[in-house]
């Protein structure tokens, strides 16, 4: 048994009743640091100091046991879950984590923060076409909605999935030269001289010394909490689960006749394709990057850009339908301005790229000519997909104090 302590930034490792102090086991127990489960509440002299800058309640939010329907507890939603075990979701760890994520001190030039491009209205995505960071330059690509970021079972994140994990990805915009703009060598003494941080960090993970891991670990916390439960589609959802083949979901009783329609639509298909096949994990992602037939020749070539390999070029990652409806525009490029544009491409649009993935052809042999699947939906089918696309809206989630601006 190994038991550890923080004092001044020097660790002391017991280890089986020998004392040793060493540098050396620094890095091993950073790598193992696990955020406090046992803080429930800060106290009154750290509230004195963080409500000098933030609106955090004394007792913490519960970011850790949230109520969630069982869809989101089962065994597929275990499955797909890329919690690591060196970093479960705490309390105090999401709190940290949420304070970093709306600190615009982790630009360079103060001016930026992770909110900025990732809107808690915006189904933490941004509703323009691409985003502005620290010195007014444009992002490559259109921002992703973070909802439900802890279910890619590949865990492997951005639309090209060039990070491999969710801890590792938050610390990219941080450096990244047209989001954040901040050496990551930086980040740390930066932090460290904020009145507020030595006292989170602290409560977090029992040392007032701020580390880029322990940024990381809490960032990634606070991302993977944002898990939104309380849909029409889920309420309607629980009423009917278990759902033993999704090919086969059931109308829900809460939905209108429309609604059902949708249903229909998105999970039994139309001429044998459906949305399900990539979009239908209870939390609505998929873990392989995909092409959708948006163009026949790219301009962006997505994990192929990262991988090389020509079966990659013009995949991107699927992310995550969760209120949806507010997260426009849509695609990796945002070309699309509406719900409605979505599903007039899938029905009347789809390009038959060499990748487009085989649930939009005629056939899935290579060896065949295969065409695109024309899912030549008509307008009453048209309306009713965008229906069910709107069910999967959780307004709650959407107003949650507890994932909005702390700052005062
Ligand atoms: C200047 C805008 C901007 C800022 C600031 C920014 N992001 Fe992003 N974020 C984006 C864009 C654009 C993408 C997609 C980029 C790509 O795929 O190449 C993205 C992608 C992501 C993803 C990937 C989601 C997925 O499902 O793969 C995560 C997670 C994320 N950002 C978290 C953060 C965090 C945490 C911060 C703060 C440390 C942050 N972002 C700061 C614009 C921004
Ligand atoms: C072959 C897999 C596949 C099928 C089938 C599929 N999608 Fe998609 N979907 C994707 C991929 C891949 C993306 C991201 C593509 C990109 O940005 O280049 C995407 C993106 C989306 C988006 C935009 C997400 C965002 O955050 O911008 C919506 C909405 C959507 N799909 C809805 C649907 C609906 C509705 C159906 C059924 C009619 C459907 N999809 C069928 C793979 C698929």
């Amino acid at each position: 048994m190994k038991a550890s302590n923080f004092i001044n930034g020097k660790v002391i490792c017991i280890h089986l009743m020998v004392l040793i102090i060493s540098v050396g086991c620094n890095n091993d127990l950073e790598d193992a640091l696990l955020s406090r489960s046992d803080a429930t509440h800060f106290t009154n002299e750290e509230m004195a100091i963080l409500n000098q800058n933030l609106n955090l309640s004394q007792i913490l939010d519960n970011y850790a046991n949230q109520d969630l329907p069982e869809h989101y507890s089962g065994p597929e939603a275990n499955e797909s879950d890329n919690t690591p075990d060196n970093n479960p979701i705490t309390d105090i760890g999401a709190t940290l984590g949420r304070v970093l994520f709306y600190d615009p001190a982790l630009s360079v030039n103060n001016r930026v923060s992770c909110a900025s491009c990732h809107d808690q209205d915006e189904a933490f995505s941004d509703n323009r076409l691409t985003s502005r960071g620290v010195n007014g330059q444009r992002t490559r690509r259109h921002s992703m909605s973070l909802i439900n970021a802890g279910f890619y079972e590949n865990a492997a994140f951005f639309w090209d999935e060039r990070a491999l994990t969710l801890e590792e990805q938050v610390l990219m915009p941080i450096e990244d030269p047209t989001e954040m703009g901040l050496d990551l060598d930086d980040l740390s003494p930066k932090l460290q001289q904020l009145d507020y941080y030595p006292v989170l960090f602290n409560k977090a993970f029992g040392s007032p010394d701020v580390s880029n891991d322990k940024i990381a670990k809490a960032l990634a916390q606070f991302v993977r909490s944002m898990q939104a439960g309380n849909s029409k589609f889920d309420r309607g959802l629980s009423q009917v689960w278990p759902v033993e083949n999704e090919e086969e979901m059931p109308n829900f009783p809460n939905f209108t006749a429309e609604e059902n329609m949708g249903i229909d639509i998105f999970y039994r298909g139309r001429n044998g394709a459906t949305c399900l096949y990539c979009h239908g994990t209870p939390q609505h992602v998929n873990d392989i990057a995909k092409n959708n037939g948006l163009d026949l020749v790219y301009d962006d070539n997505g994990k192929g850009e990262i991988t090389g390999l020509a079966e990659d070029m013009a995949t991107f990652k699927v992310p995550s339908l969760r209120n949806i409806a507010h997260s426009a525009p849509y695609m990796h490029d945002g070309r699309f301005e509406s719900l409605r544009e979505v599903v007039d491409h899938y029905s009347d649009n789809v390009q038959n790229h060499p990748n487009l993935n085989f649930r939009l052809k005629t056939s899935d042999d290579p060896s065949e000519d295969a065409e695109v699947l024309r899912l030549n939906f008509n307008e009453t089918e048209k309306q009713a997909l965008v229906a069910f696309l709107n069910t999967l809206t959780d307004d709650t989630f959407a107003n949650d104090p507890k994932f909005s601006d702390p700052f005062r």
